[in-house]
């Protein structure tokens, strides 16, 4: 197998974990059971990511639009929450991983409020990588409430630049992700960061969120380095 290279790996990767219910229909079981499985391919995945020298990994773990799905699996998602983060912070001690969140986290159930901001809190020094848990979190809300704050602000009449607008998103303080993973052979956005994926690399795969391993990530990191990135100029351009 080609090796990865250590000197152009992405700082950032972002995933869609997407698949997890098709996952458990196949095996014929209830959805749940596909998130509970997709636990699994987070700690393999955090896991791997840190090891290979990924800086910042961001997951999409609960979008605004899910707060639409039938309660009783929003209501399993946010015990499953309360749970993982519980047992994964040892996981997230040991590889010296920080945690973070983006999203509207303040309609979350107080529970996971407080499993979060405990494990954030025990977490927060830890150097090696960030790991960034969107939850309750879209695009649009992102960009709407940077605007609501500098609107509030009263920035006034002056012309703001992209760099002061980014210090108001939720990312701030974490670079634009160079490569976006989704799995479960959907080929859409579903609202993820908006702004931040603006020249990010794009890179599906069929296989199922539950069944996502390190060698998944190991594949798709060969695949953003084999691409050229152009941002806008020539091929001539970018090899002189
Ligand atoms: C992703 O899997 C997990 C969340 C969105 C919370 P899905 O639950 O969307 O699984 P599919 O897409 O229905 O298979
Ligand atoms: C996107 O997956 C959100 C997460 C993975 C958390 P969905 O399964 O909700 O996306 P759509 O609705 O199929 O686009
Ligand atoms: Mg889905």
């Amino acid at each position: 197998m080609e090796e990865i290279n250590k000197n152009n790996l992405p700082k950032h990767i972002a995933i869609t974990m997407d698949g997890n219910g098709r996952w458990a229909k196949s095996k014929g079981k209830l959805r749940i059971f596909g998130h509970n499985n997709g636990v699994k391919a987070v700690r393999d995945t955090v896991e791997a990511a840190a090891e290979i020298g990924i800086e910042f990994l961001t997951l999409y773990a609960f979008s605004t639009e899910n707060w639409n799905r039938p309660s009783k699996e929003v209501n399993a998602l946010m015990t499953l929450l309360v749970s993982a983060i519980n047992k994964e912070t040892k996981t997230l001690m040991d590889n010296n991983i920080k945690l973070s969140t983006i999203g509207d986290t303040d309609i979350l159930p107080s529970k996971a409020k407080k499993e979060l901001a405990e494990a954030i809190d025990k977490t927060k020094g830890n150097t090696r990588m960030t790991l960034v848990l969107a939850l309750s979190y879209s695009g649009r809300w992102d960009i709407l409430n940077a605007v609501n704050e500098i609107t509030n602000k009263g920035v006034g009449n002056e012309k703001i630049t992209e760099e002061q607008f980014q210090q108001y998103l939720s990312t701030k303080s974490v670079p634009d992700p160079e490569l976006l993973i989704r799995t479960s052979g959907e080929y859409r956005i579903s609202n993820f960061l908006l702004w931040q994926i603006a020249y990010s690399e794009l890179y599906f795969t069929d296989t199922l969120w539950p069944d996502f391993r390190r060698a998944n990530l190991e594949k798709a990191i060969l695949d953003y380095q084999s691409r050229e990135r152009r941002f806008g100029k020539t091929t001539e351009q970018i090899q002189n």
